[in-house]
């Protein structure tokens, strides 16, 4: 009785380590485009479509002691794994085609973070839904169908939720005043660096190879925000022809810009959209963004 008692334990712990799995993956897809502004390109949403249902599913099948709960489960966290893995390796390996696999809108190689240089928000997701597929299994078979009220207690289903919504909300009610406050600070910030301008001889054109170098590059990594001819796309990124900060800022500057990427609340940013660090790809080198430089003043259809 004593060891049947404890693996019905280890199963209803193992469902809370589910819905609690479930309830960071969505807020935290949440905050990273809701507060970050980072745009979810149309493999994130698959894997949205699949993860943010088993908030409320975990929940009800908890509350109602559901022992099917994982067969409910299973389809969204097995097949989200899939999409999530497939993800990833788009993003780090090129056996899928390379970078142009997906290509309208945001392109779905663009790594918005890129933690230890592994963990990308794919990976994230690909994590949580093995958690929760490895949660439910544990629960389904460490359950005792004979033994009586095996199934969890019930309240703290509602403080998971309530914990998660609370956290989410003050750190969006957070980012939502300090936007506010900046857009009320300066009303326009003139970069430093301007003064490098003067000084800066007009750049020689660059060899047509590191140009035509630039140009595949370019139409890899950046067109999908900037337009194909930098005309720029409302709501992913801004023109690159007209844009005041190219002409005030030598390459040096630029660069360490695209590297450091720029956030909504940044005081330059002008849409209030967010660039991520390195263009979403951190494997360029320094080479390949100085030849994408060169392109962007030099090759554009101006
Ligand atoms: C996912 C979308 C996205 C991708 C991909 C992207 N950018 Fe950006 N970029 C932005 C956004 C958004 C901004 C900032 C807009 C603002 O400040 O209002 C920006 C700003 C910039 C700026 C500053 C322009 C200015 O006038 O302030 C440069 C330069 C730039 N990007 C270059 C690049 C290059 C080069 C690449 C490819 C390696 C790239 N970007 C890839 C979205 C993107």
């Amino acid at each position: 009785m004593e060891s049947s008692t404890s693996t019905g334990r280890t199963g209803s712990w193992a469902l809370y380590i589910a819905l609690l799995a479930a309830w960071t993956a969505m807020l935290g897809s949440l905050y990273f485009s809701e507060v970050r502004g980072y745009v979810p390109c149309a493999l994130c949403w698959y894997q949205r479509i699949l993860m943010y249902p088993l908030t409320g599913l975990i929940a009800f099948g908890i509350l109602r002691r559901d022992r099917h709960l994982p067969f409910l489960v299973l389809p969204f966290s097995l097949l989200g794994q899939g999409v999530s893995t497939y993800h990833y390796l788009i993003q780090k390996t090129t056996i899928f085609g390379g970078p142009t696999a997906c290509a309208a809108g945001v392109p779905c190689t663009t790594a918005w973070i890129n933690w230890l240089g592994f963990i990308t928000i794919p990976f994230l997701a690909m994590i949580a839904f093995l958690i929760i597929t490895i949660a439910v299994l544990t629960a389904y078979y460490s359950d005792q169908p004979s033994e009586k009220n095996r199934m969890p207690v019930r309240w703290p289903v509602v403080a998971i939720i309530a914990l998660a919504l609370l956290i989410y909300g003050g750190v969006y009610g957070q980012a939502q005043a300090a936007k506010e406050a900046a857009a009320t600070a300066l009303p326009v910030t003139v970069l430093e660096g301007t003064e490098d301008a003067e000084h800066n001889p007009v750049e020689p054109a660059a060899p047509s190879a590191t140009l035509e170098e630039g140009k595949l590059l370019y139409a890899q990594a950046c067109a999908a925000c900037h337009g194909p001819n930098g005309e720029g796309i409302v709501t992913l990124g801004n023109t690159l022809v007209a844009s005041k900060f190219l002409t005030t800022n030598d390459d040096a500057a630029v660069l360490a810009m695209i590297r450091a990427g720029r956030e909504p609340n940044a005081a330059d940013n002008a849409s209030g959209v967010a660039m991520p660090a390195s263009g979403g790809r951190p494997d360029l080198t320094d080479t390949q963004l100085t030849a994408i430089i060169g392109y962007i003043r030099n090759g554009l259809p101006q």
